[in-house]
């Protein structure tokens, strides 16, 4: 979807007035600063139903989606320190929780059903409240039949603006996404055993912002942010531009040095701002998947208007947000090791349960992963295993993540931004929430555990998440 903050909409009317011409390269006009938010709680009421959703353009077939309202992809714009009243409604006939992914929140607005809080029941609603600490682009969804649920739309785009010390000429919001639907538009099935047993269930009609290819227009020669998210609950999409410069500025809603593009892998759950110096008038840049044999274009932007001049393509910087820097010298190391099982085994509680893994309300009936050994039971969230880790509130730690499958696993711990300690993608000491670990991979992050709690630390591929590569750590 286009953005008119201080986009098109906007910058039309700015061009028009004569405040900007193709030889001034001027950097915020006066429209920008209008749109300044001076308000500090921003309301939001998210009514999650099944609504007709017409998907992959004007021929496209209509799907009976889940959303949380009219929009089927909402966008809820915050500006650093906004409080956030999200008030969620289920009319839905089934469990629901909302869980804001990559934001740090208080363990209690973390919305994962029976960890963090009861489920959402149809009929019912919960009201979240919190100011997100950390500037960027996150988004939102449920943790709860999360195969089914996502896989049907059920999700939304948070933004926290206040990261940029040198405004854009306009901004686009690229979320990435498949449907599992035939040529009717009939939803296939989500999942599959064979499928959860390896990379997943992939959709048939590939989308941004629910389009086959849209084409999005920018203001020709300007500078523009980007911001990719994939929110498909299996596929990894290598990305690249073709047609203009673009460099990464943010990694999961971080700031980076900014980094030229070549490609850049992302995993579910994973996001990736961009600056892009957007094409001449009357030219095209394309959005490239390419992992896959021939690349698959994704989205199209298109120089419009009057033309901008910026010179020399030298994207800024974001700002970062504070963040509690772990400490390497006293950093409790521990190992995290993501697994594949052939059976599922029982497991006995200290009193003496067992619990047994099959079916259950939040997941599906059989269990394919593990970490550490362990798998999330059968009583679902209703009844908990114990904790992975207990972490100590306040202390340093350096968990190494280790692949020992043969898939790819984009790993995301609740309640924690981290530090990725080894090299990713042609960065270092990146801030993330979610990290993709490839076959037989390692990787190595730190984070300070800060907020007490009970939090999810999982894999985002969901049909691996809820066939047993899921669990917790508590801080206390
Ligand atoms: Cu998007 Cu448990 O996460
Ligand atoms: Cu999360
Ligand atoms: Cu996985």
């Amino acid at each position: 979807m286009r953005i008119a903050r201080r986009g098109l909409l906007a910058g039309a009317a700015a061009f028009a007035a004569g405040s900007m011409t193709a030889a001034t390269p001027v950097r915020s006009t006066p429209v920008a600063a209008a749109l300044c938010e001076t308000g500090r709680t921003v309301e939001r009421h998210l009514v999650a139903a099944q609504r007709p959703h017409r998907i992959g353009g004007a021929e496209g077939p209509v799907v009976q989606a889940w959303t949380f309202g009219d929009e089927a992809l909402p966008i809820v714009r915050l500006r650093r320190g906004d409080e956030l009243h999200a008030h969620v409604e289920n009319r839905l006939d089934q469990h629901i929780s909302v869980h804001w992914h990559g934001i740090r929140v208080p363990n209690a607005m973390d919305g994962v059903s029976y960890l963090t809080q009861p489920p959402i029941r149809p009929g019912d609603s919960f009201d979240y409240a919190f100011t997100p600490p950390d500037t960027g682009t996150f988004f939102f969804h449920t943790h709860c039949n999360t195969i089914e649920q996502l896989g049907r739309g059920l999700a939304g785009v948070l933004i926290v603006e206040g990261d940029e010390t040198v405004p854009f000429d306009a901004e686009l919001v690229c979320v990435l996404r498949d449907w599992r639907v035939d040529e009717q538009g009939r939803f296939t099935p989500f999942t599959s055993a064979t499928a959860a047993a390896k990379a997943g269930t992939f959709g048939r009609l590939r989308t941004v912002n629910d389009q086959v290819v849209p084409v999005m227009d920018v203001p020709a020669g300007g500078d523009v942010r980007v911001r990719l998210l994939n929110v498909d609950p299996t596929r990894i999409a290598e990305l690249g531009v073709e047609g203009a410069d673009a460099a990464a500025i943010a990694v999961d809603g971080n700031g980076l040095p900014p980094l030229p593009l070549e490609t850049w892998r992302l995993g579910p759950a994973m996001r990736l701002d961009l600056a892009m110096r957007a094409p001449g008038l009357g030219e095209e840049a394309v959005l490239f998947d390419y992992f896959a044999a021939e690349p698959i274009p994704l989205a199209r932007f298109r120089g419009v208007g009057p033309g901008i001049d910026r010179g020399r393509f030298d994207p800024q910087p974001l700002i970062l947000s504070d963040f509690p820097a772990p400490d390497p010298w006293t950093a409790e190391k521990l190992r995290l090791t993501f697994q594949a099982t052939a059976v599922a085994s029982d497991l006995v509680l200290p009193d003496g349960q067992i619990l047994r893994y099959a079916d259950g309300m939040c997941l599906s009936g059989s269990t394919h992963w593990a970490i550490n050994r362990q798998s999330w039971p059968e009583a679902g969230h209703e009844r908990l295993p114990p904790a992975l880790f207990d972490l100590q509130r306040g202390r340093s730690y350096e968990i190494e993540l280790v692949n020992a499958t043969q898939n790819q696993h984009p790993i995301h711990l609740h309640g924690v931004t981290f530090q990725v300690l080894d090299p990713r993608q042609g960065t270092a000491g990146q801030r993330a929430d979610t990290v993709l670990l490839g076959p037989r991979d390692r990787v190595r992050i730190a984070f300070v555990a800060d907020a007490p709690g009970d939090w999810m630390l999982h894999c985002h591929v969901i049909e691996h998440q809820e066939t047993g590569m899921m669990g917790y750590f508590r801080v206390a």
